[in-house]
């Protein structure tokens, strides 16, 4: 069975009191975790270390980096490499969050560089894709995204891709307090997965956690989790809030 995840993207918010203060408060709210579900926390580069060690032992808990950059090392000032983060433990990395893919203008012919360098350094990228309002708008967003995967993914091989984790985010639901509908959920992921079944096998596709992103809350968590191709979510303000994603984990399938 493939991976149910419930993941926070604090993006660039708290201080690192305010970050172990949340961490504590969500590990206190006692989430039970079953062995197909997992909650992972993308936090800032500087509080890894500190978040990393309140979730020593916790099962099912693990970081995220937010990025990191398409090179394996050198002259890159202010840049975060895979090795660095393989380095101290992380697991995880988010990689083409349309964030970064609109204000640092990561194309998909980067982020295809960047899923290599994680393999390279056996990090598991969370691969975001999705559309923005205009393309939602003429209904192309299926091709939208076809395109984002193939140009970023496809030159990885099957067993790179099994167990792979991929967020559809569109970019109109993020922050915006607008949440596609679960019905608009289920019909995208369903078309990502179809889309990675031709290229990878139906098995790997099935094998594959697609998360969605955008405006995911405590109140409507479980009904779009309960969507057969939407395994779990990738969450920005509402995992701020320790009862809020302590909730919606416990959303998850
Ligand atoms: P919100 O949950 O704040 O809409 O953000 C979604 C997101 O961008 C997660 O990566």
């Amino acid at each position: 069975m493939r991976k149910q995840i419930a993941a926070a993207n604090w993006k660039m918010n708290l201080t690192v009191q305010q970050a172990e203060t949340l961490v504590t408060d969500i590990i206190a709210a006692g989430v039970e975790l079953k062995p197909n579900q997992e909650a992972v926390f993308g936090v800032p580069f500087p509080y890894i270390t500190s978040v990393q060690k309140k979730l020593s032992g916790k099962k099912n808990m693990n970081i995220a980096a937010q990025n990191c950059y398409s090179k394996v090392c050198g002259a890159y000032t202010g840049e975060v490499s895979a090795e660095m983060l393989k380095s101290i433990g992380v697991p995880y990395v988010i990689i083409g969050h349309s964030e970064r893919r609109e204000y640092f203008k990561e194309s998909n012919a980067e982020l295809a560089e960047k899923v290599i360098i994680c393999f390279e350094f056996g990090l598991k990228p969370i691969f975001c894709c999705g559309e923005d309002l205009a393309i939602r708008e003429q209904g192309t967003q299926n091709d939208f995204v076809e395109t984002q995967l193939k140009e970023s993914l496809f030159h990885l091989t099957p067993q790179q891709m099994t167990g792979f984790v991929i967020a559809y985010e569109p970019i109109w639901a993020i922050g915006t307090g607008k949440t596609a509908s679960s019905a608009q959920a289920q019909e995208i992921h369903a078309h990502i997965r179809s889309v990675l079944a031709t290229q990878f096998g139906q098995d790997v596709a099935d094998s594959i956690s697609i998360l969605y992103g955008g405006s995911v809350k405590a109140g409507n968590a479980k009904e779009i989790f309960g969507q057969p191709d939407v395994d779990g979510g990738l969450v920005g303000g509402a995992s701020l809030v320790a009862t809020d994603f302590a909730t919606i984990i416990s959303s998850l399938k």
